[in-house]
């Protein structure tokens, strides 16, 4: 087989760049080692800025999004029993985000894949990317068979534990990682958000947050230790515990309802730098993962995709490679500021088990001051709803 860029992964990021490629005229093959139910099931993030909106809507996969997608003009923070709004859109000159989950965003761009014919392999096996600094070839294994794309350029968007990443020489990528000493438990319940923004709370027992999906549907999260085994964790268990980190002293609570899904996700922040290697570059996940409390990992996948396909474009319209080596020192510019950002939101939020009382004090007077200081709180804000996309 033979196309013009092979795609590893067909996540947000993959399928967004097969997308926009198509649109270009530019021929793409996508494999992914998953099915198409697991990766269209997989319940992940909820939180788009408008980068990301603007993009859909721009290569014409907004329309459900459009009317679906729940705009959001704040967040609340709570602690100590109370709940302070963040007025967004209030200061950033009218800047939101748009809840529609990230699985939604992955079945509108299935259908914009298959009605574009252009080819998608699922549960492929054995992928294997070689002689990206020549004549770039990926292999799988596909029905039992072995395969082969020839292709002039790789775009490896296979998550954080993906195989194309590793495959660039070690010594040419420097990988910074921080581990975090907690876990999220995240679930969904078939119950209307008693909210209509999202709450981040932080409670003398840990973070919880506060989210949805739908009118009828919330998603909720608890901070866990991160060997915690979701068999420990009733459903009972589960929604006390909710109860009592997110429950405000004006009576506020989430509604109760059946949980339909439940998991644990620990949380790292890594960089890969640089994000390309020959004519294989990094997407997404795959060259960098943020912790969620930030809401920033499917965005910065998506700025990411955008830039990556104006660099292809440019190369096929006009030869040049001057996009294409730009692409991974702006984007690890964007990188860089969203895992300050998300460290910083995860920091404040999270209870950190040092054994020193001071450290919770320290973090209730960091809450006071963002809640009650103009400058602090735009700040935050203007960080939660993105930078437009460069
Ligand atoms: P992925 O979605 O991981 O896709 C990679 C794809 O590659 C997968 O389908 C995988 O099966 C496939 N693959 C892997 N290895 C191979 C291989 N060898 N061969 C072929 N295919 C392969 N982000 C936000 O912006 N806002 C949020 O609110 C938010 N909340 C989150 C909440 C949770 C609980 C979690 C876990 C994440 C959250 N994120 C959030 C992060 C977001 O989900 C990810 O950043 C996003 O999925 C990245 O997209 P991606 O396409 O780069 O990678
Ligand atoms: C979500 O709705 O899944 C969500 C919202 C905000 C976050 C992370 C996840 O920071």
């Amino acid at each position: 087989m033979k196309t013009q860029v092979g795609i590893v992964g067909a996540g947000p990021a993959g399928l967004m760049l097969g997308h926009l490629l198509h649109r270009a005229g530019i021929e793409s093959v996508i494999l992914e080692n998953r099915s198409q139910d697991y990766v269209i099931d997989r319940v992940r993030a909820g939180v788009l800025e408008q980068g990301t909106v603007d993009l859909m809507r721009d290569s014409d996969v907004g329309d459900r999004l459009a009317r679906e997608g729940m705009r959001h003009e704040g967040i609340y923070i709570a602690f100590d029993g109370t709940r302070h709004r963040i007025d967004m859109a209030g200061l950033t000159g009218g800047r939101a985000i748009t809840i529609y989950g990230q699985h939604e965003v992955v079945k509108d761009l299935m259908a914009a894949r298959a009605a574009s014919g252009r080819p998608l392999f699922f549960e492929v096996s054995q992928v294997a990317v070689e002689d990206f600094e020549t004549r770039p070839r990926i292999r799988f294994r596909h029905d039992g068979g072995e395969h082969e794309v020839a292709c002039d350029i790789i775009a490896g968007c296979d998550g954080s534990h993906g195989i194309c990443r590793p495959s660039m020489p070690a010594a040419h990528v420097q990988w910074y990682e921080r581990e975090y000493p907690f876990a999220w438990l995240g679930i969904l319940a078939s119950a209307a958000p008693s909210s209509d923004e999202l709450v981040y709370s932080l409670h003398d027992r840990g973070f919880a947050l506060f989210s949805m999906r739908s009118m009828s549907v919330t998603r909720l999260y608890l901070q866990v230790a991160p060997d915690e085994s979701i068999d420990d964790w009733s459903d009972d268990r589960i929604w006390t515990e909710l109860m009592v980190r997110l429950r405000t002293d004006d009576g506020w609570e989430p509604n109760v309802g059946a949980i339909v899904q439940k998991g644990i996700t620990p949380m790292r922040s890594c960089v890969a730098e640089p994000m390309r290697y020959g004519r294989l570059f990094l997407a997404g996940d795959a060259a960098h993962v943020v912790p969620p409390t930030g809401a920033k990992g499917l965005n910065l996948a998506m700025a990411d995709v955008r830039r990556l396909a104006t660099a292809i474009e440019t190369f096929y319209a006009t030869g040049s490679d001057a996009l294409l080596d730009e692409y991974s020192a702006r984007g690890l510019k964007r990188t860089w500021r969203a895992q300050r950002f998300s460290w910083w939101m995860t920091s404040m939020l999270h209870r950190h088990d040092t054994g020193n009382p001071f450290d919770h004090r320290r973090q209730l007077a960091e809450l006071e001051y963002l809640v009650g200081s103009t400058a602090a709180m735009t700040s935050l804000a203007e960080n939660y709803v993105g930078t437009p996309f460069d």
